[in-house]
This record gives structure tokens, sequence and C-alpha cells, in this order.
């Protein structure tokens, strides 16, 4: 049976990103990202809309450590907002960007709380995308120099630097389904973009080696579980091109230092990968302290035979624009419930399916969760309250899940619970609510969930109860 106690050096925390909390879009010296532009650009998000205030942490980061301290928990999971500490994407940095971060830092090693920092989730400067954006290489070079500008600033108070979340999001949503910014609908763009994030990733995580050789190294991936409609051939090799897309497009260069070669073939019609340049794929796999893992829900496909009519139920938003380019031929078949509301399928074993591939695939690699969590229309109940039972049940079943695959070996040493706050959630606006904490965006008044006082209890104790 199942441990359900996590040992006391298991850490407990939060994640955030900079776009979807900090609001003070034009404060300070920063400058604009792809998410500001893209946000403001009409019928892009729902409502219309925009990070310009979103949770306003920037003016309240004091309080919201206080309540990260008061949850229990030991490390807090954010990023830096590129344009904020470099407006303009190259050359000068801003010091009052800085400034912010290295208070943040300072603040949280003050409440006893471990600062992990991602260096890019998602706010892309604008005048980098002007210029090409991820499908052109000389992103990645401008990646490494900002790299070097915040870790030469924040260095070793920073005890994990993470250099990108979720690259499959910036390449395949950006340019290829365009559902997330900048917005393209570009295939070959959407490729190209995969190889200059992870060349960015080799070249940033060099610099963390080089300049801080005490801190930890991570990169998070938001790995996909595919499964087949059927055990058929066409459908088994359906499961095979998606996790070529979808995981192994990220996990080949950076844990086994080459693309797939069966990756290449399927996307030839698209590309020539030609992009690739040589000592590109050395250079990505820089080892890795802990691979992050971000896991929501599972994916079910089929092979598409060509005229029956298509579910493409891919989860990730409407689009005429399939996000998984090259593979036209694969259907995406809706899930059985419960949902989300994301509409996002509820599947804790496949998290722990997915843990154990990664240690079967990459024995000896240590990994983090470092995001999972649901968002629910979570309503103020007549008692002042959130009774956000379905969150907690969430939570609790894929924590569970974490402990199945602890039991089996696998060697996952955190989680962070997506999200501390209530935020912007992308193209879904203020509308999806991810938080164990409730922001009232009228007030900007914080309010702990019922699943906040029930993770402070799990952060307490190690024991997962029910
Ligand atoms: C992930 C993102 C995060 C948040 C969650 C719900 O894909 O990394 O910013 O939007 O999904």
């Amino acid at each position: 049976m199942t441990a359900r106690n996590f040992p006391e050096s298991f850490v407990w925390g939060s994640a955030t990103a900079a776009y979807q909390i900090e609001g003070a879009a034009t404060e300070d010296g920063r400058g604009r990202s792809i998410w500001d532009t893209y946000s403001h650009t009409p019928g892009r998000t729902l409502n219309g809309d925009t990070g310009d205030v979103a949770a306003d942490h920037y003016h309240r980061w004091p309080q919201d450590l206080d309540h990260i301290a008061g949850l229990g928990l030991s490390a807090y999971r954010f990023s830096i907002s590129w344009p904020r500490v470099q407006p303009g994407g190259s050359g000068r940095f801003n010091p009052a960007g800085l400034d912010f971060y290295a208070r943040l830092v300072d603040g949280l090693l003050e409440r006893g709380i471990r600062p992990v920092a991602t260096m890019y989730h998602w706010d892309l400067p604008q005048e980098l995308e002007d210029a090409g954006g991820w499908p052109a290489r000389d992103t990645a070079l401008r990646f490494e120099e900002y790299a070097s500008g915040i870790v030469g600033a924040l260095g070793d108070r920073v005890h994990t630097w993470t250099t990108l979340n979720e690259p499959w999001c910036s390449a395949y949503l950006g340019y290829g389904s365009g559902v997330h910014a900048p917005g393209r609908t570009e295939p070959a763009a959407a490729l190209a973009a995969v190889h200059h994030l992870n060349l960015a990733h080799g070249l940033a995580g060099r610099v963390v080696r080089e300049l801080v050789p005490s801190a930890e190294l991570s990169v998070t991936l938001n790995l996909h579980v595919v499964r087949g409609a059927s055990g058929s051939d066409a459908d088994r090799d359906a499961v095979r091109r998606i996790d070529a897309l979808a995981n192994r497009a990220f996990l080949g260069p950076m844990l086994d230092g080459a693309y797939p070669a069966d990756l290449l073939a399927d996307t030839a019609a698209v590309t020539d990968w030609s992009f690739v340049r040589s000592g590109d794929e050395k250079l990505i796999a820089v080892p890795l302290d802990v691979l992050g893992v971000n896991y929501y829900s599972s994916t079910l496909v089929r092979a598409w035979d060509g005229h029956s009519a298509r579910s493409d139920a891919d989860g990730h938003g409407a689009s005429t624009h399939s996000p998984w380019v090259g593979a036209e031929d694969v259907d995406f078949l809706p899930q059985p419930g419960p949902y989300t509301a994301m509409g996002w399928n509820i599947d804790p074993p496949a998290f722990t399916e997915l843990l154990l591939r990664l240690r079967h695939d990459y024995p000896g690699q240590p990994l983090m969760i470092t995001e999972n969590g649901a968002a629910f229309d979570d309503v103020v109940a007549a008692d002042g309250r959130v009774h956000d039972d379905r969150r907690i049940d969430y939570l609790r079943r894929h924590i569970g899940a974490v402990a199945d695959a602890r039991a089996q070996g696998v060697d996952v040493r955190g989680y962070f619970v997506w999200s501390l706050l209530d935020n912007f959630e992308w193209g879904y606006g203020y509308d999806r609510r991810f938080g164990i904490i409730r922001v009232d965006y009228d007030t900007q008044e914080r309010l702990w969930k019922d699943s906040a006082h029930w993770y402070h209890r799990l952060a307490h104790t190690g024991h997962l109860d029910g």
C-alpha cells in the first residue's frame, strides 16, 4: 500500500509567474513583453483581460511572502520578468527591476523560504519578438545575456535557477496554434522556436554553472502522458508521434544530447531542422540537478483516417490551427470526466505513470513537481469562506499519485502547488481561478480558501489524509 507520509526533507512549495501576478506593467522602467501586446489585442483574451494590474503583487509582495510563510511552505517558485529587468531584451539592465527581485529574494530568505527562480515564464521582450522571436537564433543568445545579468545580480541567494517554464507552450501555443503570445500560426516557426528555446536553456544553464556553481540548476517541462484509443499499430504510432513532439523534443536534447530521429523524420515536411547547428545538442545537454515536472491532465489520441469527423479535443483552447505541427493525421479524443474549470480531465494515475516513465528513461535524475493544481468556479460562501472541496480532492489525489511514485522508488524531492494566488490565467484572463488563496480583484484582498488551510496542515505534518 501507499506510504502517505512524506519525509521532512520533502519540499512543500507554491508557484506563481511574473506576468500572472505582478501587475505594475508600466512602472519603474519595465519594458513591454509579448504578453502585454497580446493581451491588449482585441479578441485575444477572455473578456479582454490583461496583466496590467493582475494581483498587484509588485506592490503587495511583503504580505504575499507572509502568506507563504504562514502556510508553512519551505520554497517559493516565482519568475523574473525579462522586460522588467532588461527592457528591450538586450543591452542595458534596469536597476529598479533588478532591485525588486533582490528585495523579493531577500524577503524569502528572511522568512526561511527557499527561492526557486524561473528565468522565463513566457514574457519575451516585445523588441525581441519584433526581431524574429523564438524562431530566431539570436533570441537564444539574448537570453544568455539576460541570464548573465540576473544570475550576476541575484547569484547564490537563489537556491534553484530554472531556465524555462514549459517551452512546449512557448513554442507550440505561441507560434503554432497562436492561442498564446505572440499569437503566430506558423508550423515551421514553432519547430524553430522549440530548438532555440532548448538552446537558450543550454546557454543559460552554463551561465548558472559558471557563475554560481553552488546553485541548483533545473528546467520545468509540461510533460504529456499520451495514451492511444486502441492498441492498433496506427494508434500506437499516433502516440509515438505526439510523444516525440510533446516530450522527447525537449527531453532528447536536454537529457540525451540529441533530438530523436523519429521527431526529425515525422516533421520533415514542415522543416529540415537546418537551424540545428553542429554542437548545439551537446550544449543543450547541461546536467540538471533537478528536472521540474508540471502535470495537470492526460492526453488521448488516435490515428485519423483522413475523412471521419475529428474531435480535436486537445484541451489547449480554441484555434483552427493545431499546436501539434506535422501531426495532422492524429486526432485528439475527449477524455472521460470529471473535469476542472479548464475542461481538463482529472487523471491522477497518469501522473504516477509519468513519474515512473521518467525514472525508467532517466534513472538517477532527481525530479521536482513544479506545478500541479486545478481551477474551479470558486464562490465565497455566506460564512465568508471558500469551501473548495473539489480543489482539495484534486490536490489530495495528485499528491497521492506522487506518493505512489515515491513508494515505487521515484526520486521526487518536492511539490509546488499551482498556484499561491488566483491570477491572470493567460488566454482565460481572470475567469479561471487556480489559487489556494483567493484574490478579490476589486479590493486585492487575499483570502485563504479551504485548500490553503488543508495544504498548510499537509506541509506541517507531511501526512496525506483521506
Ligand atoms: C501552466 C503554466 C502556468 C499556469 C498553469 C495553469 O501551463 O505554466 O503559468 O497557467 O498552466
